[in-house]
């Protein structure tokens, strides 16, 4: 029988890394001689990018109400569950995925303030039970999150998303629910310092990641 494969998620607020180092991840598996899957969340299958598509336009849903919000989420993630993660899982290839559900405890949660009870229930009913095995949470001061995503903003010349124009109290809040997770849940959490130069950072993550792989094997 195939050994399933492994769970890897990146969570943090906006500019903190993690779509720059989803890659690196996944090739520090890719070196272990591992299969990996890397994905993304809202989205990852081309429905679930619609409706990233949805979520993410600023312009034709200001008025987006939050528990619209936190199903458009949910409903992303049960296809990108059913279409992608379980089946790479299953044939024992290892998924890496930019956010997960506790972006959604985060940014619906702590950000717009839906009770996570409320966050609970549609977790266990789209997930019955699957969790990431790893969780590289990458941590840094709102305020110098900030000037990254400035910064990419105006090298790309890419416009705001709507979660990008939310206020300095938002971010502060979804900081803290992420942390507040990572303290329930220590097994299961790497908490990385953010702050500090990618090379710097990508040691941090080599070496919460290897600790696991070497625990697994
Ligand atoms: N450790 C780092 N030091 C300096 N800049 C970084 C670092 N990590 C990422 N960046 C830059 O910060 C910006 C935001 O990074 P990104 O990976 O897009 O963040 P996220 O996906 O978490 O929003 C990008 O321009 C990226 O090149
Ligand atoms: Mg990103």
């Amino acid at each position: 029988m195939t050994k399933r494969g492994r769970f890897i998620t990146l969570e943090g607020g906006e500019g903190v890394g993690k779509s720059t180092n989803v890659g690196f991840v996944a090739g520090c598996l890719k070196a272990q001689g591992l299969e990996v899957v890397r994905t993304r969340e809202p989205g990852g299958t081309e429905r679930g990018e619609a409706i990233r598509a949805l979520l993410l336009d600023p312009a034709p849903l200001e008025s987006l109400h939050v528990d619209a919000e936190l199903l458009l989420m949910f409903a992303a993630r049960a296809q990108h569950l059913a279409e992608k993660i379980l089946p790479a899982l299953a044939r024992g290839a290892w998924v890496v995925c930019d956010r997960f559900t506790d972006a959604t405890f985060a940014y619906q949660g702590g950000g717009r303030g839906i009770p996570v009870a409320r966050i609970a229930v549609l977790e266990a009913f789209v997930q019955q039970g699957l969790a990431p095995d790893l969780t590289l949470l990458l941590d840094m001061p709102e305020a110098a999150a900030k000037q990254r995503l400035e910064s990419r903003l105006r090298d790309r010349s890419e416009q705001r998303d709507r979660f990008e124009q939310e206020h300095a109290n938002f971010f502060q809040a979804v900081r803290s629910a992420y942390l507040a997770r990572a303290e329930q849940a220590p097994e299961r959490f790497a908490v990385i310092d953010a702050q500090y130069t990618l090379d710097n950072v990508q040691a941090q993550i080599r070496q919460a990641l290897m600790a696991r792989v070497a625990e697994w094997y």
